[in-house]
């Protein structure tokens, strides 16, 4: 491997043709019979699967306490309604990618708190481990609520699950805490037993590729880099629009909120890849301390301050298409009817350093909305009116240059050409590049 792909690998950033496979070990997912290890956590083991991106000594042991068995866990994962052919997000399904890799699929049935359960899970994993040969490694994965973080760590530590040849790692899904404090002591209690080289907090936004891009893109074309600053961008938006409504999960948001679901974690890895200052290397210290500099730079508002900046909002009833009522978000299932949770929020933020100084810095996020879509559209300030005063043109447009996260995947620049014709007219025209065709991308 060269060195270039060892870079980009060490946070997931690989090109076609030059990706390596994952190393061997035996994934343990807690909480896989929940929403997020079938609709998130398989169909993205499917994709690495599909694009022959997984070790063939790999396998998983699914846990959670309803009690599967290994047949009806497969089934599960398998079903047209509930599992990967519902899930999956390719443009074709690979029959054989799935049957290989739900072959490997395997379940326990587990009491987060029971620790005679744990010896079980012992036996299980080195089962598996020798089947697979996978060296020991172990891969844990909490897809379970962050309650339960703390004591996983402690009865795996109990259980003898960071001893033993190869490398343990735990990853953890946000949210991570509500609030600084709670977020303190979750810290706490995972690194209580294990280290923190062990510990992957992650945020799932990182992995999409359109994300990743915005680094690749910021530091690969020279054009654009000395156009990012105060002097030529005015403004930045970062929009998050879900069409759905809360549906089903009544009870998880309405602890929760947009600004705890989307704001301080997705968004605000998107601002600090966008704003940060170059890192010194593409590895992950670097990459993190980078991005830590910059969050220090936005600006705390007062109490006072922050209605001037920042509003929040919550989808009422409306109507479906065919005239029926779709309930407001007070009206849903284990959602409070006196809810002041935000299913919407918009704000301006500041950056207080010397590449952003004045430039602000928009976010708006809402569920419940007219479209789906993730965008962030840099503006760039305006050309001098002044050579247009005796032409037909009254405005000029500002240059945009706008990344499509999802689900539409691509950057795409606008800016203004002539009209063909006598007079000076002009158009907003755009540049546009698409994932799927410039990489033959299968999803
Ligand atoms: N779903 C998503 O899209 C998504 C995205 C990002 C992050 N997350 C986070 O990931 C975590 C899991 O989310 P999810 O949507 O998969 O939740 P979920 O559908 O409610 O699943 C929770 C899982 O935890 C297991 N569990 C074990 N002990 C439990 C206990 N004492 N109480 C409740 N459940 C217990 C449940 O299985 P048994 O009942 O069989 O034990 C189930 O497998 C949450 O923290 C969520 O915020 C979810």
């Amino acid at each position: 491997m060269t060195d270039t792909a060892r870079i980009f690998g060490s946070f997931g950033m690989q090109s076609q043709g030059i990706s390596p496979p994952s190393a061997p070990c035996i994934m343990l997912i807690f909480g896989a019979s929940g929403d997020l290890t079938k609709r998130l956590l398989v169909p993205a083991l499917y994709n690495l699967a599909c694009d022959g991106l997984l070790s063939d000594n790999f396998a998983v042991l699914g846990a959670a306490r309803r009690p599967l068995t290994t047949e009806t866990f497969r089934e599960h994962m398998s079903s047209d309604d509930q599992g990967i052919r519902k899930f999956h997000t390719r443009k074709t399904f690979d029959e054989a990618a799935w049957n290989t890799l739900s072959s490997r699929l395997h379940y326990v049935p587990n009491k987060p708190d029971d620790v005679a359960d744990y010896n079980v899970l012992r036996e299980q994993v080195a089962r598996l481990d020798a089947q697979y040969q996978a060296g020991g490694n172990i891969l844990f994965y909490f897809a379970t609520s962050p309650s339960l973080f703390g004591m996983l760590c402690d009865n795996l530590h109990l259980a003898g699950f960071k001893e033993g040849p190869g490398w343990k790692r735990i990853i953890v899904e946000k949210p991570f805490g509500s609030d600084l404090e709670s977020a303190r002591r979750l810290n706490e209690a995972i690194l209580a037993k294990w280290d923190e080289n062990q510990i992957y907090r992650v945020d799932h936004y990182l992995g999409k590729e359109t994300v990743q891009n915005l680094l690749a893109f910021r530091f690969s074309n020279g054009m654009f880099e000395p156009l990012w600053n105060k002097n030529f961008v005015d403004n930045i938006q970062f929009n998050v629009c879900e069409e759905v409504d809360v549906g089903m999960r009544g009870g998880y948001y309405d602890n929760s909120g947009v600004l705890r679901d989307m704001m301080q974690n997705h968004m605000f890895q998107m601002l600090a890849y966008l704003c940060m200052e170059p890192p010194s290397s593409f590895k992950a210290d670097a990459i993190r301390n980078e991005k830590a500099n910059l969050l220090n730079s936005v600006r705390i508002y007062t109490e006072e301050e922050v209605p001037d900046n920042f509003v929040r909002g919550q989808y009422g009833p409306s109507f479906n298409s065919d005239g029926t009522v779709k309930p407001g978000y007070r009206d849903t299932a284990e959602v409070n009817p006196q809810s002041n949770t935000e299913t919407f929020a918009a704000g301006k933020l500041h950056i207080d350093n010397w590449r952003w100084e004045g430039v602000p810095i928009y976010l708006r996020s809402g569920k419940a909305l007219w479209k789906r879509g993730t965008e962030i559209v840099v503006e760039f300030k305006k050309a001098p009116q002044a050579l247009f005063r005796d032409t037909p043109v009254d405005k000029l447009a500002s240059n945009r240059l706008v990344f499509h996260i999802q689900p539409h995947q691509g950057i795409e620049l606008l800016f203004q050409a002539k009209v063909p014709g006598p007079l000076l007219g002009l158009q907003n025209v755009d540049m546009r590049f698409s994932y799927g065709d410039a990489f033959n991308a299968s999803r």
